[in-house]
C-alpha cells in the first residue's frame, strides 16, 4: 500500500521558486530568455518560476520518453515532441521537475546546442545528485534531496499524483498500513 510523507510544504515550494526567480532574473539582466519546459513533469514548476523572473520571457516545450517501468528508467531517450521555434542566438533555460540520472537533461541540452542558442543554462526543481549517471548540473537547483521517488507539485508516479500541492515521499509498505 502507498503512504504519502510531505517532504516540501507548498508554502516552501513558493518560496524557493521566488528565490530562483529573482536569482534569474538578476542573472539575465535586461535579457530576453526562452523557458523551455520538459513535458509533463515541470509545467507547474515552469508556471510558478515564470511568473517569478522579471524578463521578457517566453515559453516552448519539449516532450521525451524514456524506457522503462514508472519508477526505473532503462537509459534510452527519445524525442517526442520537439520545441516549436529555432533557439538560435536565445538565452534558453531548460525547466525541469526533478534531475535524476541526467539521462533526460542531457540528451535535452545536447539537442539544443545543435541551434545554437546564446546561452543555455538548467533550472531544476529537485536534484538526486545521488543517482546521478550522465556528468550534468543545474545553474539553478529548487533542493537537493536523496534518493527517494517523490510525487506532487507536477511529478507523477505512473502519471498520477501530479496536482499535489506538496511534494511528498511514496512510501511503500507491505502491511496495508
Ligand atoms: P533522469 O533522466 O534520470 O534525470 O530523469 C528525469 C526524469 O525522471 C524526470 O523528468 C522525472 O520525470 C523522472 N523522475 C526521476 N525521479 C523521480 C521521482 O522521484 N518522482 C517522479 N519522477 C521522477
Ligand atoms: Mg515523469
Amino acid at each position: 500500500m502507498e503512504h504519502f510523507r510531505v517532504l516540501f510544504t507548498r508554502d516552501q515550494i513558493a518560496a524557493k521558486v521566488a528565490e530562483l526567480g529573482a536569482q534569474i532574473t538578476a542573472d539575465l539582466a535586461g535579457e530576453a530568455v526562452v523557458l523551455i519546459g520538459v513535458l509533463k513533469g515541470a509545467t507547474i514548476f515552469l508556471a510558478d518560476l515564470a511568473r517569478e523572473i522579471k524578463l521578457d520571457v517566453s515559453f516552448d516545450f519539449i516532450a521525451v520518453s524514456s524506457y522503462g517501468s514508472a519508477k526505473q528508467q532503462s537509459g534510452e531517450v527519445k524525442l517526442v515532441k520537439d520545441v516549436d521555434q529555432s533557439m538560435e542566438g536565445k538565452n534558453v533555460i531548460l525547466v525541469e521537475d526533478i534531475l535524476d540520472s541526467g539521462l533526460t537533461l542531457t540528451y535535452i541540452a545536447k539537442l539544443l546546442q545543435a541551434h545554437q542558442p546564446k546561452s543555455i543554462r538548467i533550472a531544476a526543481l529537485l536534484d538526486k545528485p545521488s543517482r546521478r549517471i550522465e556528468p550534468i548540473r543545474a545553474d539553478y537547483v529548487g533542493f537537493q534531496i536523496p534518493d527517494q521517488f517523490v510525487v506532487g507539485y507536477g511529478l507523477d508516479f505512473a502519471e498520477r499524483y501530479r496536482n499535489l500541492p506538496d511534494i511528498c515521499v511514496v512510501e511503500t509498505t507491505s502491511d496495508g498500513a
